[in-house]
Protein backbone atom coordinates (compact mmCIF):
# COMPACT_ATOMS: atom_id res chain seq x y z
CA UNK A 1 0.00 0.00 0.00
CA UNK A 2 1.32 3.14 -0.61
CA UNK A 3 0.65 6.09 1.22
CA UNK A 4 -0.28 9.89 0.54
CA UNK A 5 2.42 12.52 0.39
CA UNK A 6 2.51 14.12 3.48
CA UNK A 7 1.79 17.58 2.45
CA UNK A 8 0.76 17.68 -0.98
CA UNK A 9 1.45 21.26 -2.97
CA UNK A 10 -2.45 23.07 -3.52
CA UNK A 11 -2.92 23.32 -7.01
CA UNK A 12 -2.36 27.17 -8.47
CA UNK A 13 -5.08 29.51 -8.23
CA UNK A 14 -5.70 29.10 -12.05
CA UNK A 15 -4.85 26.73 -14.41
CA UNK A 16 -5.66 26.74 -18.16
CA UNK A 17 -5.16 23.51 -20.10
CA UNK A 18 -4.39 23.25 -23.69
CA UNK A 19 -7.55 26.25 -24.15
CA UNK A 20 -8.18 26.66 -27.63
CA UNK A 21 -10.91 29.41 -28.92
CA UNK A 22 -12.25 28.94 -32.34
CA UNK A 23 -14.96 31.39 -33.52
CA UNK A 24 -17.02 31.53 -37.53
CA UNK A 25 -16.80 34.69 -38.87
CA UNK A 26 -19.59 35.60 -41.28
CA UNK A 27 -22.15 35.03 -39.71
CA UNK A 28 -25.43 32.86 -41.40
CA UNK A 29 -24.23 33.28 -45.20
CA UNK A 30 -26.80 31.84 -47.90
CA UNK A 31 -26.02 28.72 -49.50
CA UNK A 32 -22.37 28.40 -51.21
CA UNK A 33 -21.12 31.31 -49.29
CA UNK A 34 -18.09 30.29 -46.69
CA UNK A 35 -17.70 31.40 -43.69
CA UNK A 36 -13.96 31.68 -41.66
CA UNK A 37 -13.10 30.02 -39.18
CA UNK A 38 -10.51 31.73 -37.03
CA UNK A 39 -8.81 29.94 -34.50
CA UNK A 40 -8.13 33.17 -31.91
CA UNK A 41 -6.80 30.88 -29.36
CA UNK A 42 -4.65 27.84 -29.51
CA UNK A 43 -3.93 25.66 -26.65
CA UNK A 44 -2.91 27.62 -24.52
CA UNK A 45 -1.98 26.73 -20.88
CA UNK A 46 -0.80 28.16 -17.81
CA UNK A 47 -1.06 28.82 -14.04
CA UNK A 48 -1.56 31.74 -11.95
CA UNK A 49 -0.60 31.57 -8.26
CA UNK A 50 -2.26 32.83 -5.50
CA UNK A 51 -1.39 36.09 -5.04
CA UNK A 52 0.76 36.40 -8.62
CA UNK A 53 0.57 39.21 -11.36
CA UNK A 54 0.73 37.51 -14.66
CA UNK A 55 1.02 39.86 -17.19
CA UNK A 56 -0.23 38.80 -21.05
CA UNK A 57 1.13 40.56 -23.75
CA UNK A 58 0.65 40.67 -27.75
CA UNK A 59 -0.35 43.15 -29.98
CA UNK A 60 -4.01 43.63 -31.18
CA UNK A 61 -5.66 40.71 -32.38
CA UNK A 62 -3.47 38.17 -31.01
CA UNK A 63 -5.95 36.20 -28.41
CA UNK A 64 -5.41 38.18 -25.46
CA UNK A 65 -9.18 39.11 -24.67
CA UNK A 66 -10.59 35.91 -25.78
CA UNK A 67 -8.07 34.53 -23.37
CA UNK A 68 -9.35 37.03 -20.75
CA UNK A 69 -13.16 36.08 -21.38
CA UNK A 70 -12.53 32.63 -21.12
CA UNK A 71 -10.98 32.59 -17.98
CA UNK A 72 -13.97 35.41 -16.90
CA UNK A 73 -16.17 32.73 -17.69
CA UNK A 74 -17.94 34.93 -20.27
CA UNK A 75 -17.05 33.39 -23.48
CA UNK A 76 -16.64 29.36 -23.38
CA UNK A 77 -13.49 27.77 -24.30
CA UNK A 78 -13.75 25.49 -27.47
CA UNK A 79 -11.93 23.07 -26.29
CA UNK A 80 -9.79 22.67 -23.11
CA UNK A 81 -10.25 23.42 -18.92
CA UNK A 82 -9.62 26.48 -16.47
CA UNK A 83 -9.45 25.14 -12.91
CA UNK A 84 -9.79 27.22 -9.99
CA UNK A 85 -8.50 26.09 -7.12
CA UNK A 86 -8.15 22.72 -8.73
CA UNK A 87 -11.75 22.36 -9.32
CA UNK A 88 -13.25 22.82 -13.17
CA UNK A 89 -16.53 22.66 -12.26
CA UNK A 90 -16.96 25.87 -10.04
CA UNK A 91 -20.65 26.71 -9.55
CA UNK A 92 -21.19 30.32 -11.76
CA UNK A 93 -22.07 32.16 -9.42
CA UNK A 94 -19.62 31.17 -6.77
CA UNK A 95 -16.71 31.98 -9.56
CA UNK A 96 -17.65 34.94 -10.60
CA UNK A 97 -17.75 36.21 -6.91
CA UNK A 98 -14.14 34.31 -7.05
CA UNK A 99 -13.33 35.51 -10.32
CA UNK A 100 -13.75 39.25 -11.49
CA UNK A 101 -12.93 41.09 -14.73
CA UNK A 102 -11.95 44.64 -15.16
CA UNK A 103 -12.31 46.33 -18.63
CA UNK A 104 -10.78 48.56 -20.70
CA UNK A 105 -12.80 50.88 -21.06
CA UNK A 106 -14.64 52.38 -18.20
CA UNK A 107 -17.06 54.44 -19.22
CA UNK A 108 -18.63 51.30 -21.58
CA UNK A 109 -18.17 49.06 -18.22
CA UNK A 110 -20.13 51.25 -16.24
CA UNK A 111 -24.15 52.17 -16.74
CA UNK A 112 -24.62 56.09 -17.05
CA UNK A 113 -27.90 55.86 -15.58
CA UNK A 114 -26.35 55.03 -12.27
CA UNK A 115 -24.21 56.88 -9.66
CA UNK A 116 -21.14 55.63 -8.48
CA UNK A 117 -23.24 54.15 -5.47
CA UNK A 118 -25.46 52.09 -7.50
CA UNK A 119 -22.33 50.36 -8.86
CA UNK A 120 -21.14 49.54 -5.62
CA UNK A 121 -24.29 48.95 -3.82
CA UNK A 122 -25.25 46.21 -6.27
CA UNK A 123 -22.23 43.30 -6.13
CA UNK A 124 -22.11 44.01 -2.42
CA UNK A 125 -26.00 43.06 -2.20
CA UNK A 126 -26.14 40.42 -4.40
CA UNK A 127 -23.24 38.42 -2.99
CA UNK A 128 -24.85 38.92 0.24
CA UNK A 129 -20.92 40.83 1.16
CA UNK A 130 -22.96 43.36 3.28
CA UNK A 131 -26.21 43.65 4.94
CA UNK A 132 -28.55 46.84 5.01
CA UNK A 133 -27.20 48.17 8.04
CA UNK A 134 -23.25 48.01 7.41
CA UNK A 135 -23.99 48.50 3.71
CA UNK A 136 -22.78 52.69 4.07
CA UNK A 137 -19.71 51.35 5.29
CA UNK A 138 -19.05 48.89 3.13
CA UNK A 139 -19.66 51.44 0.17
CA UNK A 140 -16.96 53.58 1.42
CA UNK A 141 -14.31 51.54 2.46
CA UNK A 142 -14.33 50.53 -1.25
CA UNK A 143 -14.27 54.65 -2.00
CA UNK A 144 -10.82 54.48 0.64
CA UNK A 145 -9.47 51.32 -0.56
CA UNK A 146 -8.98 52.72 -4.14
CA UNK A 147 -8.12 55.83 -3.28
CA UNK A 148 -11.32 58.24 -4.24
CA UNK A 149 -13.19 60.48 -2.20
CA UNK A 150 -16.53 59.39 -0.69
CA UNK A 151 -18.07 62.60 -1.97
CA UNK A 152 -17.60 60.65 -5.31
CA UNK A 153 -20.27 58.21 -4.45
CA UNK A 154 -23.09 60.42 -5.64
CA UNK A 155 -21.58 61.33 -9.08
CA UNK A 156 -22.85 59.22 -12.60
CA UNK A 157 -19.86 58.34 -14.44
CA UNK A 158 -19.79 60.83 -16.86
CA UNK A 159 -19.02 63.60 -14.14
CA UNK A 160 -15.55 61.33 -13.34
CA UNK A 161 -12.08 61.61 -14.99
CA UNK A 162 -10.77 58.54 -16.67
CA UNK A 163 -9.11 57.40 -14.28
CA UNK A 164 -11.48 58.21 -11.68
CA UNK A 165 -14.00 55.42 -13.58
CA UNK A 166 -11.41 53.01 -14.14
CA UNK A 167 -10.77 53.12 -10.65
CA UNK A 168 -14.38 52.64 -9.46
CA UNK A 169 -14.73 49.85 -12.02
CA UNK A 170 -11.64 48.23 -9.70
CA UNK A 171 -13.63 49.13 -6.95
CA UNK A 172 -16.70 47.27 -7.77
CA UNK A 173 -14.73 44.21 -8.44
CA UNK A 174 -13.37 44.33 -5.44
CA UNK A 175 -17.01 44.38 -3.52
CA UNK A 176 -16.52 40.69 -3.98
CA UNK A 177 -13.31 40.37 -2.59
CA UNK A 178 -12.08 38.17 -5.65
CA UNK A 179 -8.98 35.91 -5.05
CA UNK A 180 -8.45 36.85 -8.61
CA UNK A 181 -8.88 39.68 -11.18
CA UNK A 182 -8.84 39.75 -14.57
CA UNK A 183 -7.75 43.14 -15.99
CA UNK A 184 -7.96 43.39 -19.80
CA UNK A 185 -6.00 46.55 -20.98
CA UNK A 186 -6.99 48.32 -17.86
CA UNK A 187 -4.98 51.65 -18.39
CA UNK A 188 -4.39 51.89 -21.70
CA UNK A 189 -7.30 54.37 -22.79
CA UNK A 190 -6.24 57.08 -19.44
CA UNK A 191 -3.60 59.68 -19.99
CA UNK A 192 -0.06 58.76 -19.90
CA UNK A 193 -0.15 60.35 -16.50
CA UNK A 194 -2.72 58.19 -14.98
CA UNK A 195 -1.34 54.89 -16.17
CA UNK A 196 1.13 54.37 -13.03
CA UNK A 197 -1.16 55.62 -10.57
CA UNK A 198 -4.12 53.14 -11.73
CA UNK A 199 -0.64 50.67 -12.08
CA UNK A 200 0.18 51.48 -8.17
CA UNK A 201 -3.43 50.87 -7.05
CA UNK A 202 -3.04 47.08 -8.83
CA UNK A 203 -0.05 46.59 -6.94
CA UNK A 204 -1.36 47.85 -3.44
CA UNK A 205 -4.16 45.54 -3.87
CA UNK A 206 -2.05 42.30 -4.38
CA UNK A 207 0.21 43.25 -1.58
CA UNK A 208 -1.95 44.05 1.03
CA UNK A 209 -5.05 41.48 -0.37
CA UNK A 210 -3.26 39.08 -1.71
CA UNK A 211 -4.99 39.27 -5.57
CA UNK A 212 -3.65 37.47 -7.78
CA UNK A 213 -3.96 39.69 -11.31
CA UNK A 214 -3.83 38.53 -14.47
CA UNK A 215 -2.70 41.68 -16.50
CA UNK A 216 -3.33 41.86 -20.07
CA UNK A 217 -1.28 44.71 -21.93
CA UNK A 218 -0.21 45.95 -25.29
CA UNK A 219 3.02 47.24 -23.80
CA UNK A 220 5.77 45.28 -22.36
CA UNK A 221 7.25 47.02 -20.72
CA UNK A 222 4.38 48.26 -18.06
CA UNK A 223 4.00 44.48 -17.79
CA UNK A 224 7.67 44.44 -16.58
CA UNK A 225 6.95 46.86 -14.30
CA UNK A 226 4.19 45.04 -12.92
CA UNK A 227 4.53 41.36 -14.13
CA UNK A 228 6.11 38.60 -11.92
CA UNK A 229 5.84 36.75 -14.92
CA UNK A 230 5.41 38.01 -18.43
CA UNK A 231 3.07 35.32 -21.54
CA UNK A 232 3.85 36.50 -24.70
CA UNK A 233 0.98 35.78 -26.82
CA UNK A 234 1.15 35.76 -31.22
CA UNK A 235 -1.51 34.50 -33.24
CA UNK A 236 -3.41 32.72 -30.78
CA UNK A 237 -0.53 30.92 -28.88
CA UNK A 238 1.66 31.62 -25.86
CA UNK A 239 5.01 32.02 -27.59
CA UNK A 240 7.31 32.69 -24.46
CA UNK A 241 6.65 32.91 -20.82
CA UNK A 242 8.95 33.47 -18.35
CA UNK A 243 10.00 36.13 -15.09
CA UNK A 244 9.38 39.46 -16.48
CA UNK A 245 13.21 40.85 -15.91
CA UNK A 246 15.02 37.89 -17.64
CA UNK A 247 12.02 38.34 -20.80
CA UNK A 248 12.05 41.72 -21.29
CA UNK A 249 15.90 42.11 -20.89
CA UNK A 250 17.17 39.33 -23.11
CA UNK A 251 14.37 37.82 -24.94
CA UNK A 252 14.42 34.31 -25.99
CA UNK A 253 12.22 34.86 -29.23
CA UNK A 254 12.41 37.33 -32.41
CA UNK A 255 8.65 38.27 -31.72
CA UNK A 256 9.60 39.21 -28.06
CA UNK A 257 12.37 40.93 -29.39
CA UNK A 258 10.34 42.65 -31.79
CA UNK A 259 8.14 43.95 -29.25
CA UNK A 260 10.49 44.70 -26.79
CA UNK A 261 12.25 47.46 -29.91
CA UNK A 262 14.86 48.62 -27.48
CA UNK A 263 17.62 48.21 -29.38
CA UNK A 264 17.90 49.73 -32.98
CA UNK A 265 18.54 46.71 -35.82
CA UNK A 266 18.70 46.73 -39.32
CA UNK A 267 17.07 43.68 -39.62
CA UNK A 268 13.88 44.98 -37.82
CA UNK A 269 13.41 47.88 -41.15
CA UNK A 270 13.28 44.89 -43.17
CA UNK A 271 10.82 42.77 -41.61
CA UNK A 272 7.56 43.70 -42.68
CA UNK A 273 5.21 45.02 -40.08
CA UNK A 274 1.89 43.12 -39.64
CA UNK A 275 -0.80 42.61 -37.54
CA UNK A 276 -1.07 39.26 -35.91
CA UNK A 277 -3.13 37.13 -37.64
CA UNK A 278 -5.20 34.86 -35.14
CA UNK A 279 -6.01 31.33 -36.41
CA UNK A 280 -4.54 31.55 -39.87
CA UNK A 281 -3.87 27.61 -40.62
CA UNK A 282 -0.65 28.56 -41.14
CA UNK A 283 2.16 25.75 -41.83
CA UNK A 284 5.30 26.54 -40.23
CA UNK A 285 5.96 29.04 -37.43
CA UNK A 286 2.65 31.25 -37.68
CA UNK A 287 5.94 34.16 -37.19
CA UNK A 288 7.76 33.40 -40.18
CA UNK A 289 6.65 35.57 -42.26
CA UNK A 290 7.74 38.56 -39.86
CA UNK A 291 10.88 36.84 -38.37
CA UNK A 292 14.05 38.21 -39.09
CA UNK A 293 15.63 34.78 -38.06
CA UNK A 294 14.11 32.51 -40.10
CA UNK A 295 14.97 29.79 -41.76
CA UNK A 296 13.35 27.18 -44.57
CA UNK A 297 12.63 24.23 -41.62
CA UNK A 298 10.09 27.69 -39.54
CA UNK A 299 7.81 27.62 -42.50
CA UNK A 300 7.53 24.04 -43.22
CA UNK A 301 7.41 22.74 -39.48
CA UNK A 302 5.46 24.31 -36.44
CA UNK A 303 8.08 24.92 -33.08
CA UNK A 304 6.71 23.29 -30.11
CA UNK A 305 8.14 24.96 -26.88
CA UNK A 306 11.24 24.52 -25.50
CA UNK A 307 12.83 25.59 -21.92
CA UNK A 308 15.66 27.84 -23.01
CA UNK A 309 17.03 28.61 -19.30
CA UNK A 310 15.30 27.84 -15.83
CA UNK A 311 11.76 28.65 -15.68
CA UNK A 312 11.78 30.12 -19.74
CA UNK A 313 9.97 28.37 -22.41
CA UNK A 314 10.19 30.15 -26.10
CA UNK A 315 8.00 28.14 -28.92
CA UNK A 316 10.73 28.92 -31.42
CA UNK A 317 13.28 26.45 -33.56
CA UNK A 318 15.77 29.84 -33.38
CA UNK A 319 14.91 29.99 -29.49
CA UNK A 320 18.67 28.84 -28.51
CA UNK A 321 20.11 31.76 -31.15
CA UNK A 322 18.15 34.25 -30.02
CA UNK A 323 18.67 33.83 -26.30
CA UNK A 324 22.33 33.58 -27.24
CA UNK A 325 22.24 36.61 -28.84
CA UNK A 326 19.80 38.94 -27.15
CA UNK A 327 22.35 41.08 -24.53
CA UNK A 328 21.66 40.25 -20.70
CA UNK A 329 20.95 44.16 -20.20
CA UNK A 330 21.29 45.36 -16.16
CA UNK A 331 18.19 46.76 -15.03
CA UNK A 332 17.64 50.10 -14.77
N1 LIG B 1 -16.97 37.12 -30.81
C1 LIG B 1 -16.11 36.96 -31.83
N2 LIG B 1 -16.54 36.52 -33.04
C2 LIG B 1 -15.68 36.34 -34.05
N3 LIG B 1 -14.35 36.57 -33.96
C3 LIG B 1 -13.87 37.03 -32.80
C4 LIG B 1 -14.72 37.25 -31.67
N4 LIG B 1 -13.95 37.69 -30.63
C5 LIG B 1 -12.69 37.75 -31.10
N5 LIG B 1 -12.64 37.34 -32.40
C6 LIG B 1 -11.43 37.27 -33.23
O1 LIG B 1 -10.46 36.56 -32.48
C7 LIG B 1 -9.17 37.12 -32.67
C8 LIG B 1 -8.58 37.49 -31.32
O2 LIG B 1 -9.34 38.57 -30.78
P1 LIG B 1 -9.06 39.18 -29.33
O3 LIG B 1 -10.12 40.19 -29.08
O4 LIG B 1 -8.95 38.07 -28.36
O5 LIG B 1 -7.65 39.86 -29.54
P2 LIG B 1 -6.84 40.86 -28.58
O6 LIG B 1 -5.48 40.31 -28.45
O7 LIG B 1 -7.60 41.12 -27.35
O8 LIG B 1 -6.77 42.19 -29.47
P3 LIG B 1 -6.77 43.74 -28.98
O9 LIG B 1 -5.41 44.00 -28.46
O10 LIG B 1 -7.06 44.50 -30.24
O11 LIG B 1 -7.83 43.90 -27.93
C9 LIG B 1 -9.36 38.30 -33.62
O12 LIG B 1 -9.05 37.86 -34.92
C10 LIG B 1 -10.81 38.63 -33.48
O13 LIG B 1 -11.31 39.19 -34.68
MG1 LIG C 1 -8.41 42.83 -26.46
Amino acid sequence: MTSAPANPSPPPLLAVKDVSRTFCQGGSLPFGRTRTEVRAVRDVSFELHRGETLALVGESGCGKSTTARMIARLTAPTTGTISLAGASDVPDREYRSRVQMVFQDPFGSLNPAHTVRHHLTRPLLLHRRATRADLPEKVGALMDLVGLGRPLLDRHPHELSGGQRQRVAIARAFAVEPELVVADEPVSMLDVSLRLGVLALMEQLRTERGTAFLYITHDIASARHLGARILVMYAGQVVESGPAGPVVDRPAHPYTDLLIGSVPDPRRAAAPVKRARAGAAATGCPFAARCPLAVDRCRTEEPGATEVADGRWSRCHRAADQYAMSPEVTAV
